[in-house]
């Protein structure tokens, strides 16, 4: 792949920043272990090597070896309900001594009421479903299922997109560093098309309203042209987080019907409450033709994921579009189960709107004063602070960002930077006001260090 590529996400592993928070390390069992996992695993961007290693997660926190304590403001998306919520360790303790497994062939309780409960809470006619045991291998079944269901092998999505670490899921993301280094092609008929942006628009515009019309345009544009595509893919919402401009999607929608194009949702990330709403692409009135949860489905235990399609693309019945071994897992689904139990009866996703709000305006108002901080913006309890060597300009200062980042990582706060300069917040939903402010004061102090 070409070195152009944007690297969108992740502090490098070799700044002085990163150096300097190494050497602080002086815990020689932290130590010893981080070798270890240095030896034992093939190294990859963004995982080893590690910054540090956890002994204990609960609630909002994490814990490392050293007896660390840090909230975890990234937790990979998993975490809606905080680590190891009592209700959910219970249910899945008693799934195992009820049932701990499913061969194929054989269906079970949990699973089948698990597909059911997704049917029912997912907008339209949303209601087949397939499980997967991660994200990746649910956008490679809605992709399957796109094809069985057009008769066509074209996708469009977005340059910088993630959408996983599969093949299928590398062809349609957009990011370097799931496509570089992979010799030999991604799948064939993956296009993709310039992102809206508020700034720095691929499309040459100067907000964020006429860049997402751009946007839209162009991809109507493409549809058109080709007249072949069997699915647009796309996070309603840009986990960055980047949100789209009201309207920008009913233009897709539009677009998708008027070529016959299926609209795939990926929610891996924002769905089930983190953006205020229980699945983001209620935020926008758009039904796509097939969504895909994963994340946080499995209450931050387990590993699961969810196509959930329209009825009528129940199309591929002689295929194996999604056969895996955990299709069915009573367990894995029991979590899922609870997990969405949790979200709802807790009001965990009206939470995450009500301190979202909160947490976006206080940090605007910190921005507005600080010579630093570009945007501020987000759903919910997904936010992101970019920060800048020029504000006018809105030139991004990675740098600053790394330096912030390990600050913050002292500080006792962990969260993730995207695009390079966006410092990602993406709190547990039960966290406290009072958490969240230590948390914006943690991250406000580290800004205004410079
Ligand atoms: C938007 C999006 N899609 C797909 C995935 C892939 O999910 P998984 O890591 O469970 O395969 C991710 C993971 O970060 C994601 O953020």
């Amino acid at each position: 792949m070409s070195g152009t590529l944007v690297h969108t996400e992740g502090e490098s592993n070799t700044s002085a920043a990163r150096s300097a928070w190494s050497a602080r390390l002086d815990d020689p069992a932290t130590r010893r272990l981080l070798q270890r996992d240095a030896d034992a695993f093939l190294h990859q961007s963004l995982s080893s090597p590690c910054v540090t290693a956890i002994a204990k997660a609960e609630g909002i926190w994490i814990e490392d070896t050293a007896g660390r304590r840090y909230m975890d403001f990234h937790g990979n998306s998993v975490h809606h309900i905080g680590y190891g919520h009592p209700r959910l360790k219970a249910a899945i303790k008693a799934q195992i001594d009820e049932l701990c497994f499913a061969p194929r062939r054989f269906t079970c309780e949990p699973a089948v009421e698990l597909a059911e409960t997704l049917g029912q809470l997912a907008p339209g006619d949303l209601n087949k479903v397939l499980f997967t045991t991660g994200g990746s291998d649910a956008v490679e079944v809605a992709l399957k299922l796109a094809r069985a269901a057009t008769g066509r092998f074209k996708t469009l999505s977005f340059w910088d997109a993630f959408h996983g670490a599969g093949f299928g899921a590398a062809s349609v993301g957009g990011e370097a560093t799931f496509r570089s280094g992979i010799a030999g092609p991604l799948l064939p008929g993956a296009e993709h098309v310039a992102p809206w942006a508020s700034h720095h628009c691929a499309y040459g515009c100067n907000s964020l309203e006429d860049s997402a019309r751009a946007c839209a345009s162009m991809i109507s544009y493409v549809l058109g042209r080709e007249g072949d595509f069997a699915a647009v893919v796309a996070e309603p919402m840009r986990a960055t987080p980047n949100p789209p401009a009201p309207g920008f999607w009913k233009l897709v929608r539009e677009a998708c019907d008027r070529h016959g194009t299926l609209l795939i949702f990926d929610e891996i990330p924002t769905g089930l409450g983190k953006t205020g709403r229980f699945f983001t692409c209620e935020h926008d009135g758009v039904t796509p033709d097939i969504l895909v949860v994963g994340k946080a489905l499995g209450g931050g235990i387990l590993p699961i994921a969810a196509v959930i399609a329209r009825r009528d693309l129940d199309v591929a019945g002689d295929y194996a579009i999604g056969h895996y071994t955990h299709e069915k897992n009573p367990v894995t689904t029991r979590a899922a189960l609870t997990t969405i139990a949790i979200i709802r009866e807790e009001g965990l996703a009206e939470r995450a709107a009500e301190l979202g709000a909160y947490a976006m305006d206080r940090l605007r108002e910190f921005g507005a004063g600080s010579a630093h901080v570009g945007d501020v913006r987000g759903r919910g309890l997904m936010i992101g602070v970019e920060i800048v060597t020029d504000k006018a300009g809105m030139q991004p200062d990675n740098a600053l960002a790394e330096r912030v980042y390990y600050r913050c990582l002292e500080g006792g706060l962990s969260f993730k930077i995207s695009q390079g300069n966006v410092l990602t917040l993406s709190p547990p939903l039960v966290i406290s006001r009072a958490e969240l402010d230590q948390a914006l004061s943690t991250v406000e102090a580290a800004i205004a260090a410079g």
